[in-house]
């Protein structure tokens, strides 16, 4: 009785982990925060994922508006800064021993933002403390960047809840638009190809390009589909307003 019971959960562990190692956050590899100290998780205060985001100062993180909305990327009304918790230095989020878990203060999101596919999806969360982590100065983009979270692994899987990373091509204003009907030049990028994407619970969380922030994962349709590239908040478009 209990030898059988140990089998089947032997076989349940074999299959979880066989099919988180094989894909990623899709189609990536387990990061470390110590080599990316400035990639933060966004949780409810008991501890479950909302999603990801990018210390720009030592207190304010950059992440998506719909992190801040309540009911995610339907929702109007802005979550109350109350219910958002900031972990930092937290490479795996079912270890509550390391890194700093941070209370947040205030709420900027975007005025204009309206629901994910209308774009001005990007938002400042300030700390209630300042964070001991480096953080990352925003940039342009590039040729391709890497997409760092703690979400899902693929469509339908539950989220990683460690950090992964995948390298996404980011492709042109032109080719995005052809590929998602509300693409907006200029303020949205899209990247990933060939089963390289974010998924669900990677949302808010940082494009990386040449060491520098340049988007912030918005939505895609699905994950790492074909011919379905994921969409971004171009960062470099909303320096002005966000006064970085
Ligand atoms: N909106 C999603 C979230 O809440 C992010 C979706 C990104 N999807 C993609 N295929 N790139 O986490």
């Amino acid at each position: 009785m209990r030898g059988k019971r140990l089998a089947v959960l032997g076989a349940v562990i074999a299959l979880v982990s066989g099919g988180s190692t094989a894909d990623a956050i899709v189609g990536g590899t387990p990061a470390r925060v110590v080599d990316t100290p400035w990639v933060v998780a966004i949780t409810t205060t008991d501890g479950q994922l909302i999603c990801g985001g990018a210390l720009v100062a030592a207190n304010k993180v950059m992440t998506a508006a719909h992190c801040a909305t309540l009911k995610g990327v339907l929702g109007k009304n802005q979550r109350p800064a109350e219910q958002l918790r900031v972990v930092a230095g937290r490479t795996d989020l079912r270890t509550k021993s390391d890194g700093v878990e941070a209370a947040v203060a205030s709420v900027w999101r975007h005025p204009d933002y309206q629901e994910v596919t209308k774009g001005d999806d990007v938002a400042v969360l300030t700390l209630a403390q300042s964070l001991p982590y480096r953080t990352i100065a925003l940039g342009e983009v590039g040729d391709d960047g890497v997409v760092l979270g703690w979400g899902r692994t693929a469509e339908g899987t539950p989220p990683a809840m460690t950090l992964r990373k995948v390298t996404v091509p980011i492709l042109s204003d032109a080719e995005c638009a052809l590929k998602e009907p509300d693409y907006r030049p200029g303020a949205m990028l899209c990247a990933g190809r060939g089963g390289r994407d974010a998924c669900t619970g990677d949302s808010g969380g940082p494009l990386v390009v040449k060491g520098r922030l340049a988007g912030v994962v918005s939505f895609g349709r699905g994950c790492a589909r074909a011919d379905e590239p994921g969409v971004y908040t171009r960062l470099a478009h909303y320096r002005s307003v966000m006064g970085f």
